[in-house]
């Protein structure tokens, strides 16, 4: 048996195909850099990483207690209906248990829409640039991807959007705010939207940055279009409540939609650690709110600064000539540093510190601790 390190197909010249072709060209979900590793490379005592959006104050008190608990049962399958978790959702979120499903965080949940809807040709409509999983999700499914360019500003253009919906789209993403840019819809232009899309045309709202969002006018999607009958929203415990290494993320969506979701679900994948800490996590609901204060005090911190640093140019310039950097409902913020994103990437990791290029486009920073925050601003201080 022969091994292969490298993520790039092995594709030895008259061995037979075993894989799909489509999926040879289709790109790697990035992961940030391990800090360690950093830390490790640069003999330095620690890396600080901003670049997978992480909140950086650890778990929710409780958390790493009641995972430790119910490991000792990790011999027994875990509940595959997740119906405790699911009734704390319903309770939280004031919804029909039925109503709810769980994923191996909501980046499963999008799979497992785009699968529970569409068959290969059918497309799917998103913003780009947005999240990197949405092409991935979209090509393993056998769908086809339409991608809208962003607006000037860096979000959705949803006129545009509207305007791609043709008989073959089966499910649009509108991921509200947007990840990597951090620009969010507000409620006027979002009911305009829903409000050209056909019946039959899933609308997934990603809300993965929700506690985030201190705008009013910017919606939640539960409270709002919960009733919709062709939106679904896809909620994650991975950010605000502090549980990406856990793996769970739901969905709320009509009784049928969730219904057919459960089905498409790999069977057991909100393990009993995951299905033990969300729940201990949604007992301290305030306790994440206070958390989630602290990250937004700081991103508003951070974007005076940045903007200091990198004011608005003429448009199409590139870089500070992107428009500046855009207002953030989220625990990010978005540099349209252009071509120079990479170099500035690089940069900054030779500073321990890591950050989240996006080749030609920009880098997204995560907020991190006060202390976090300001190694990288006296980082960018030096290479900008
Ligand atoms: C917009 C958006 N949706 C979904 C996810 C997936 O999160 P998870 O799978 O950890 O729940 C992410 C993660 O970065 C995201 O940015």
């Amino acid at each position: 048996m022969t091994g292969s390190t490298s993520s790039a197909p092995d594709r030895r010249s008259g061995a037979p195909r075993l894989t799909r072709a489509d999926l040879d060209a289709l790109p790697n979900y990035v992961p940030g850099r391990s800090p360690a590793d950093l830390a490790r490379e640069l003999g330095l005592p620690e890396a600080i990483k901003l670049a997978s959006n992480e909140v950086p104050y650890g778990l929710l008190p409780g958390v790493a207690e009641a995972v430790t608990e119910a490991v000792t049962e990790a011999h027994r399958y875990p509940d595959m209906g997740v119906l405790a978790l699911r009734s704390a959702l319903a309770e939280r979120y004031g919804v029909d248990a039925e109503r709810i499903a769980t994923g191996c965080g909501s980046v499963a949940l999008a799979e497992h829409l785009v699968r529970a809807t569409c068959l290969p040709g059918d497309e799917v409509v998103y913003s780009w640039r947005s999240f990197e999983a949405y092409p991935i999700i979209a090509a393993t499914s056998g769908a086809t991807s339409v991608r809208v360019p962003n607006d000037a500003g860096h979000g959705h253009d949803l006129a545009a959007m509207a305007a791609a919906v043709t008989d073959r789209t089966r499910l649009i993403f509108v991921c509200n705010p947007n990840n990597p840019t951090g620009t969010s819809l507000r409620r006027a232009e979002l009911d305009r939207f829903l409000g050209t899309v056909p019946d039959d045309v899933l609308v997934v709202l990603d809300e993965a940055y929700r506690e985030f969002v201190t705008d009013p006018e910017v919606p939640d999607g539960l409270v709002t279009y919960g009733d919709r009958p062709n939106v679904v929203v896809l909620r994650t415990l991975s950010k605000a409540w502090g549980l990406a290494g856990l793996r769970i993320g739901f969905l709320v969506g009509q009784p049928e939609v969730a219904a057919t979701v459960r089905k498409v679900v790999t069977p057991f994948s909100a393990s009993l650690a995951a299905q033990a800490g969300a729940l201990a996590a949604l007992a301290e609901a305030d306790e994440m709110r206070r958390r989630c204060a602290l990250v937004v005090a700081e991103r508003d911190r951070m974007i005076e600064a940045l903007r200091k640093r990198l004011p608005a140019g003429p448009a199409g310039a590139g870089g500070a000539g992107s428009g500046g950097v855009p207002e953030s409902q989220a625990n990010f913020v978005w540099l349209p540093l252009g071509d120079a994103s990479v170099p500035f990437a690089q940069a900054c990791e030779a500073r321990g510190i890591i950050v989240r290029p996006f080749a030609g486009e920009g880098v997204r920073v995560t907020i991190g601790t006060p202390a976090e925050n300001d190694a990288f601003l006296a980082a960018a201080d030096s290479v900008l």
